[in-house]
């Protein structure tokens, strides 16, 4: 530290937020233990480190039950997981007793399990453990590796992001389209309250604002000054003689961005949600796979934070 840098404390809460915002993939790091049985967990912190040699890096939480062998180990693979092996990263971000009867798994080069059906892997011998803090630094050789074509699961802001969702809505053209935003403010969800229940601000169409029947449109009547960040869903839903591509995007209404104009919005604690006032089955389904992904928030598991199940009432709008 020089003299023109002073350090203060740091919100911890805001720090993992701010951290949240880096987009990152969502990988499984194994290797066999003394005892001959596989050992694994799910990390999203690692980085390639260096071509030549070839090195790659993941942190390890020292709080990890893992972290002791991790950090005596000779050999790792860190399996960079595909969009569809969500399940996958839940599995190996448990305390499950035993992970690998739940998942396909075989070896190659050093024998630390690899996952099947993962986007890429790599299979490393140990070059380095790097003390840091509350984590290790393992950083590997990579002596064996492998690719697919299959999209990367992606991971930002506590939740998993699919990229592979952008094309499908791309080709979601049709004229019976249903464009909606799951919306975050703090720790709540933005809905309407409307006589049909509790339902998310949508449109027929994404933009622009200027249309009053787009996303855009009904978010600005609604007074929401909101930014949306990734595609989160895309379904179909409708009739035999209306089919609907239904396709709902993720982000944020920052609270100054939050002069609503509509004594129709609700922001709703993601931890309190009125599931029964949801009417709609599909979008139910969604925002319970929502409510569901965004409790596994990395930094809140593997920190160990309690302030990660910490509830912030936030009164309704009006
Ligand atoms: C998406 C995601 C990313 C994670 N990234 C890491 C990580 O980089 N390092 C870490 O130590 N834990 C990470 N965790 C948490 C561990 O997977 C979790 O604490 C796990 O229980 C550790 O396994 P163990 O207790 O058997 O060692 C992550 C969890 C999730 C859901």
């Amino acid at each position: 530290m020089t003299d023109t840098i002073k350090e203060h404390a740091l919100d911890a809460a805001e720090f993992r937020r701010a951290l949240g915002a880096f987009v990152t993939g969502v990988t499984v790091v194994t290797t066999i233990q003394p005892d001959g049985s596989p050992r694994g967990f799910t990390a999203n912190s690692f980085t390639s480190v260096s071509l030549d040699p070839p090195l790659i890096l993941v942190c390890i939480a020292k709080t990890a039950s893992s972290h002791a062998v991790f950090s005596t180990t000779d050999h790792f693979a860190v399996s960079v997981l595909a969009e569809n092996q969500k399940a996958v990263s839940g599995v190996f971000a448990s305390k499950m007793a035993d992970k690998f009867a739940q998942v396909d798994w075989h070896t190659r080069a050093t024998g630390a399990p690899l996952m099947k059906g993962a986007a890429a892997s790599f299979d490393c011998k140990t070059h380095d453990v790097v003390d840091a803090g509350d984590h290790i630094i393992l950083i590997g050789r990579v002596i064996d590796f492998t690719h697919t074509t299959s999209s990367p699961l992606g991971y930002c802001r506590g939740a998993y992001v699919n990229f592979s969702l952008s094309q499908e809505a791309l080709a979601a053209t049709g004229s019976h389209a249903k464009v909606g935003a799951i919306l975050e403010l703090d720790d709540g969800i933005v809905l309407l309250d409307t006589p049909n229940g509790l339902e998310l601000p949508a449109g027929i169409r994404l933009e622009p604002s200027s249309d009053a029947n787009s996303l855009r449109g009904v978010l600005a009547s609604l007074g929401l000054d909101a930014h949306l960040d990734f595609l989160f869903a895309v379904f179909e839903e409708g009739t035999r003689h209306a089919p609907g591509v239904h396709v709902y995007y993720r982000g944020r209404v920052s609270s100054d961005g939050l002069a609503p104009r509509s004594a129709r919005v609700r922001v709703v604690p993601l931890s309190g949600m009125p599931w029964d006032r949801i009417r709609d089955d599909a979008v139910r389904a969604m925002l319970q796979r929502y409510v569901r992904e965004r409790s596994e928030d990395a930094f809140g598991i593997y920190v160990g934070d309690t302030a990660s199940g910490k509830v912030q009432s936030l009164a309704p709008s009006h």
